[in-house]
């Protein structure tokens, strides 16, 4: 009996979790473009609303810089990226974003996320960070 009911749980549990590409597709999409190349990009900077995700990512990636023991430690750069869009999804704000001035001067400050619950806010901030692993701009 223990182990249906451990195995249903399970199953709900993965049945349940958040997709984070759903989410971007479902919230993100409208302003951010998945993939574009910077010629593009310029190309089309009339019609878009927001900095690419692609260059989000690396834009934030580059700037958040482990120091000391722990540089090298990848995890605990996912996990410090991961948490500095979570608290950006509710909190956007002028005094720490980290994207391209240029796109704050072209576009404004994101608009507040703040209908993402939990799971959705983790979901799409770490399929932010795998998504473009290994993926450049240029
Ligand atoms: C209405 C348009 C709009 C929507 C919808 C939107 N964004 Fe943004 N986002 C922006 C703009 C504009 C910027 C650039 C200015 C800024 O950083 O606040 C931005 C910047 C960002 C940044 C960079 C933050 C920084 O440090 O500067 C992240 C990360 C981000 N968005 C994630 C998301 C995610 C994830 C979603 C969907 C859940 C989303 N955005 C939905 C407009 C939008």
């Amino acid at each position: 009996m223990k182990k249906i009911i451990l195995t249903t749980l399970l199953l709900g549990a993965s049945l349940f979790a958040v997709d984070g590409y759903k989410v971007y597709q479902k919230t993100c999409k409208a302003c951010h473009v998945e993939m574009i190349s910077v010629a593009e990009t310029m190309k089309q900077m009339k019609t878009l609303k927001a900095p690419p995700m692609v260059e989000v990512a690396h834009q934030l990636k580059d700037t958040i810089i482990i120091k000391g023991d722990k540089a090298d430690d990848e995890d605990i750069h996912r996990f410090t990226t991961i948490a500095f869009i979570k608290n950006y999804l509710q909190r956007p704000s002028l005094d720490y974003f980290m994207c391209n001035p240029g796109a704050v001067d072209r576009f404004g400050i994101m608009p507040a996320q703040s209908h993402l619950n939990e799971e959705e806010r983790q979901a799409v901030a770490e399929w932010i960070y795998d998504r473009y692993e290994d993926v450049e701009f240029k």
